[in-house]
């Protein structure tokens, strides 16, 4: 009696322990997806109208033209068969499954700020986007050794990496920093860059010119300059833009800004009000820049 007992006590707390992990499995997944929304879907993964996360997007560089890969659970052409290490070191360090170097078009700069905790559930949210077979091209440049000379070189003389703390930021305006500029990347696409793709720190957040801009598309200046800023806005004005698409004129954004917003199918569109309100409070914190995009 005492044996069957001690036996079913045992079954259900196995039972039991199993469903806890379950259900902690689910919630990292859930915030994996809010990462992954709020950095705007992943966007560069999709070519626009065809099937999400399968790469292929072309990317013209200095060099050439580079393709977004597949980063979806396909084991052949996607990352089925990564490991998470390997994924996580992609996402931070830039270095693909046999070791070569990823173009820093991918913004892995960015992301190695990015918190353990939010690069974990990323990761996890990752491995639940369906297999889709679709392979990518192959790098197009007349340059030799690119990855492994050229892109090392660039990190050397170019590149600094952030350290990737414990835990995001959880609130206020180091919380909006912290997305800015490891998450959303804003200045992924709002600072210039100048002809070896090099972000031009001293214009960080000022807008670029459609030669200085991602994909050949202006890009407002967002910082608090009055006049050639967004100065005038107010932080829900922004915090409307980011989730809505809607600008204070009742105008709505388009192209990337568009893309990231919209996301595959999440995007900056689920951020929180109080996350859009964070990054609103950075944003009016940086410094002011006049710089006109025409
Ligand atoms: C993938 C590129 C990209 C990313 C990433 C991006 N933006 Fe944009 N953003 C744009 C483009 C392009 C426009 C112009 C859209 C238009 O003119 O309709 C824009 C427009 C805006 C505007 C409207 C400004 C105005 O004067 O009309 C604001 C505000 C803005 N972005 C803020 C942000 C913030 C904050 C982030 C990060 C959370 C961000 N953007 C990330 C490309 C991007």
């Amino acid at each position: 009696m005492g044996r069957i007992l001690l036996l079913t006590i045992g079954a259900v707390c196995l039972a039991n322990t199993a469903l806890h992990a379950q259900a902690a499995e689910k919630d990292l997944v859930a915030k994996g997806q809010y990462i992954f929304a709020i950095a705007g879907g992943c966007a560069c993964h999709t070519v626009p109208k065809e099937t999400y996360h399968t790469g292929g997007r072309a990317f013209p560089i200095p060099l050439g033209t580079v393709y977004s890969t597949n980063i979806t659970q396909d084991k052949e052409t996607g990352l089925g068969n990564w490991t998470d290490e390997q994924i996580h070191d992609a996402l931070v360090k830039g270095t693909r499954q046999d070791g070569s170097r990823i173009l820093p078009v991918m913004p892995y700069v960015g992301y190695s700020g990015m918190a353990q905790e939010d690069l974990k559930a990323l990761i996890a949210y990752m491995r639940t986007l369906k297999p889709v077979k679709k392979p990518t091209p192959e790098l197009n440049t007349w340059v030799p050794w690119v990855r492994s000379v050229g892109i090392p070189l660039y990190l050397r003389v170019f590149v600094r990496f952030s350290n990737s703390p414990e835990q995001a930021p959880k609130s206020g305006i180091e919380r909006g920093r912290y997305l800015v500029n490891h998450v959303s990347l804003c200045g992924d696409c709002h600072t210039p860059r100048n002809s070896l793709g090099v972000p031009n720190r001293s214009l960080y957040l000022a807008g670029a010119s459609a030669k200085s801009g991602p994909l050949g598309e202006e890009v407002p200046n967002i910082t608090p300059d009055k006049e050639t800023g967004i100065g005038e806005w107010t932080r829900e004005d922004i915090a409307e833009v980011l989730i809505s698409g809607t600008k204070p004129d009742f105008d709505n954004v388009q192209g990337l800004m568009y893309e990231v917003i919209q996301g595959t199918p999440h995007g900056y569109k689920d951020m929180k009000r109080e996350d859009a309100l964070a990054i609103a409070e950075y944003l009016k914190s940086v410094p002011p820049i006049k710089n006109r995009i025409e």
